[in-house]
């Protein structure tokens, strides 16, 4: 067995992520290392606040580490959210609340595209640091539509795609997701290992 940590507090991530591994590996959240504190993400790129949660996690409990940082990256928004995508609309992180102030943003706009990037930083035993990344095109709608997944699912239509993640099951986001190519990358140089 291979035993990693993945630096989330977030049960959908685990979920998601879950799914994608092999037999071999057991996977680890925080809460199972005993780390409850919020871990800091200061940095202003998805890069360095994955490092920065990978290696906050690796010095706490020795064990090899991964962590994810995502952001949605909005064109005629220069890219915003981005980093900042979980707090857009204030420090409570309130995905209904960050749909509306990006809709709000994006009033008039004709530019709809958009994409999610997922960068996953990994730590190995030998503490040597690996970067993997992922992304998805899509457009942003005008209007919230779905229940399933998270955080802006309701408002994005991937690429060849007529529903919104939050209409797709599961198993479609999962196999097409930004975290979900991340993910393909990171298990793919592991199993090489
Ligand atoms: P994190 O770095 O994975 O925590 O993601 C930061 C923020 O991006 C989250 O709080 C969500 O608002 C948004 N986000 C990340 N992944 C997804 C996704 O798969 N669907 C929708 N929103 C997401």
């Amino acid at each position: 067995m291979k035993n990693l940590v993945f630096a989330t507090g977030n049960s959908h991530k685990l979920q998601e992520v879950q799914g994608l591994f092999k037999e071999g590996f057991a996977l680890s959240c925080l809460k199972d290392v005993n780390i409850t504190e919020e871990i800091p993400e200061t940095a202003d790129n998805l890069v360095d606040n994955a490092l920065q949660k990978a290696w906050y996690v690796y010095k706490k409990c020795g064990i090899p580490c991964f962590a994810d940082d995502t952001g949605l990256e909005v064109e005629a928004l220069n890219g915003a959210p981005g980093v900042y995508s979980a707090r857009y609309a204030g420090e409570q992180k309130d995905s209904r609340l960050n749909m509306l102030l990006l809709l709000k943003n994006m009033t008039g706009k004709e530019n709809r595209n958009a994409r999610f990037r997922t960068i996953i930083a990994y730590i190995d035993e030998n503490a040597q640091e690996h970067i993997f990344e992922g992304e998805i095109r899509g457009k942003i709608i005008e209007n919230m539509a779905g229940e399933n997944g998270f955080g802006y699912d309701p408002i994005f239509v991937p690429e060849g795609y007529d529903k919104t993640f939050a209409q797709l099951s599961s198993e479609t986001k999962n196999k097409i997701s930004h975290r979900a190519r991340a993910m393909e990358k990171f298990l793919s140089y592991i199993n090489s290992k």
